[in-house]
């Protein structure tokens, strides 16, 4: 895509920032459709991936909104932190992992930031006359960030749920009252898509894309060791440690991206062990049989992994 001008920051909710992105031209953009991410490259260099949450008709600007992450991996914190208005970023996509696929209507559920995705949905929902019914919740009503966009959208088929007040949001209740034929989406924190996807094996998720995610370096529980087929090399990856972390100190042009196990650019083929897939690019149904994984997220069900690096 190349640079984009950062034209206006607007604080939107409690810790969540909304940035507009331009042409420096002034000139048009891509069109995109509703679950797409772009990815800014920081002034430090860090590359975080972010849904667009504008209208996706708006071929003027891009809007992403990023909600700061104290402990996250500092994408977030250094958003929030640095003077970004009139600086050009380094911009690529948009790519969509998350399209709205057919239905005779849509159940959204969106946490916290994990609305970003879902807004745009709700919107082209609207125009093309589809029926929807949108869940926000957030700890409080402070951070339920588009809550008056949202109202003003779909009125009474938007439930906001402010966790301090009303709890969590009964997702149970929602998905078994979906009309036959209606697809789940949803987009949030981790135990929030895995209570979804046990009421709800079908239904389409993302991980939040705050750019910082919550997604901890998964499978914490031990380390194993990696063998590089091509390169000859073989390395330990300690518990605390991605097995993406620890490649790129040996082959650091390995590709990568999202570092959250959507976006299927450190995609590697896998020659000899037992994967352990924690990513959302392979369907659960085809984990068993995968011949390649996800290093920044997925780890080793087997003491040793070969990859064909
Ligand atoms: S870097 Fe995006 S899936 Fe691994």
């Amino acid at each position: 895509m190349g640079p984009l001008l950062v034209r206006q920051a607007r604080w939107i909710a409690h810790d969540v920032l909304e940035l507009q992105l331009t042409r420096p031209d002034g000139g048009g953009l891509p069109p995109w459709e509703p679950g797409a991410h772009i990815e800014l490259t920081l002034p430090s260099g860090l590359r975080r991936p972010y849904s667009l949450c504008g209208n996706p008709t708006d071929t003027r600007a891009w809007t992403v909104a990023v909600h700061r992450v104290p402990d996250g991996r500092g994408g977030s914190q250094e958003v929030h932190d640095t003077a970004l208005v009139g600086r050009e970023l380094e911009v690529r996509g948009p790519i969509n992992r998350f399209p709205l696929l057919p239905a005779k209507g849509y159940l959204l559920l969106a946490g916290g930031i994990g609305i970003t995705p879902l807004l745009p949905m709700a919107r082209e929902l609207t125009a093309r006359g589809i029926p929807w019914r949108l869940i926000l919740g957030a700890r409080d009503r402070s951070r339920l960030a588009y809550a008056d966009d949202l109202v003003e959208l779909g009125g009474d088929r938007v439930l906001l749920v402010p966790q301090d007040e009303a709890g969590l949001p009964d997702l149970a209740a929602e998905i078994a009252a979906a009309p036959p034929g209606h697809a789940v989406y949803a987009c949030g924190p981790t135990p929030m898509l895995d209570t979804v996807m046990s009421l709800c094996p079908t239904a389409y998720t993302e991980h939040f894309t705050s750019g910082d995610g919550d997604t901890q370096v998964a499978g914490t529980k031990g380390e194993f060791d990696v063998v590089l087929t091509r390169s000859d090399l073989r390395t330990t990856v300690p518990a605390d440690r991605s097995v993406l972390d620890v490649v790129r100190e040996l082959l650091p042009a390995v590709p990568y991206s999202c570092e959250e196990g959507y976006c299927g650019s450190c995609e590697t083929p896998v020659t000899a062990g037992i994967p352990d897939h924690r990513d959302t690019v392979i369907d659960p149904s085809e984990r068993a049989t995968a011949t390649t994984m996800m290093i920044c997220v997925s780890r080793s069900a087997s003491a040793v992994l070969e990859l064909d690096l």
